[in-house]
């Protein structure tokens, strides 16, 4: 081959590879991707390792038909599918206007990364991904019961007793204990979305969390000082020290976890549009009440007390 084509191919080689590093819709493996806060290597990937091509999602899902769709997020649509294995599963298709196609590729990746690693009965199980040119799949167990709020809210079709609500948010709380301890990844993980609707129910309503795309590694000693540029998660659920200073702990998931024990305690909302202008936000109503009542919590008889209280003020 003469000189100058050797040269011209070299560097036609040399150019495809730096595209392979810098064009995030090139696919590579999981264990590829650069993702700024990485488990330590050491940590075993436990499933979730399944890749997924397009063709695959749209047989899984009668090609993404209305009868499938189980719900819709921010992220984009989630359909019940069932795979070439016969098993059920549930398909959440990335589904992002372009001007935020960046944070969404991260949030894929994070939430792959770290879901792969972690494995407890209170956490839903990632089956595997589909990265297929621009497409973006994540691919769970399906939980037959939904997410917790559409059943708070008499969406659903059990109505929850007070064993069932006790169960519940047992169960989240010890998947949000298993995140927080360093047994999950070596390292604290803080979820930063923790909320009803991320609180999903098996047929038999244990609670399970998801989504993971937001949460983050704290390292020892960044856990008092890790101070976030940008304030994510969902209104509602927002530790004020976290909104206020962009200081972010893992108490901000345990007080999201507490606006969620206030949501299966009243059957409410963290946030209810519907309601008047100083009743929207669960959490200031319940505040405002305790406040001019002279009493807190604890002293409430029951919940049908606690309801007659909020409905009076
Ligand atoms: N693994 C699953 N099994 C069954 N249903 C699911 C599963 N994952 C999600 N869903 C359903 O799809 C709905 C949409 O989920 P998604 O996580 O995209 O949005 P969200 O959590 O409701 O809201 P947002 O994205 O705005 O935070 C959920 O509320 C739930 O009802
Ligand atoms: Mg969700």
């Amino acid at each position: 081959m003469p000189f100058g084509a050797l040269v011209s191919a070299w560097n036609k080689r040399r150019r495809s590879r730096f595209q392979e590093h810098t064009d995030p819709w090139i696919y590579k493996p999981v264990e590829y991707w650069q993702i700024e806060d990485q488990a330590p290597h050491r940590t075993k990937r436990h499933h979730g390792s399944s890749v997924f091509t397009l063709k695959e999602m749209e047989e899984a899902t009668c090609s993404f038909c209305d009868e499938n769709l189980l719900g819709k997020g921010g992220f984009g649509r989630v359909y019940k599918g069932t795979l070439r294995s016969g098993e059920v599963v549930a398909i959440k298709k990335m589904e992002l206007p372009p001007f935020k196609e960046a944070d969404g590729e991260l949030e894929f990746r994070v939430e792959v990364d770290i879901l792969s690693r972690l494995e407890h009965q209170n956490l839903v199980s990632l089956i595997g991904y589909c990265a297929d040119g621009k497409h973006r799949f994540l691919v769970y167990e399906y939980m037959q019961n939904g997410n917790l709020q559409d059943h708070l809210n008499g969406i659903g079709e059990t109505k929850m007793d007070w064993l069932l609500r006790l169960k519940v948010a047992l169960g989240a709380a010890r998947g949000l204990a298993y995140l927080h301890s360093s047994s999950a990844v070596g390292i604290p993980i803080v979820h930063r979305d923790f909320k009803s609707t991320n609180v999903l129910l098996s047929s038999n309503f244990e609670a399970k969390i998801s989504d993971f795309g937001l949460a983050k590694m704290m390292p020892e000693g960044q856990q008092e000082t890790y101070v976030t540029a940008r304030v994510l998660g969902t209104f509602g659920y927002f530790d004020p020290e976290y909104t206020s200073t962009g200081k972010l702990t893992l108490q901000s998931d345990v007080y999201a976890f507490g606006v969620v024990l206030l949501e299966l305690l009243t059957g409410r909302r963290a946030v209810d549009l519907n309601q008047g202008p100083n009743d929207q936000n669960l959490v200031l109503q319940v505040v405002k009440i305790s406040h001019s009542n002279g009493f807190w919590f604890s002293s409430f008889k029951d919940h049908d007390e606690l309801i007659l209280a909020m409905e009076n003020e």
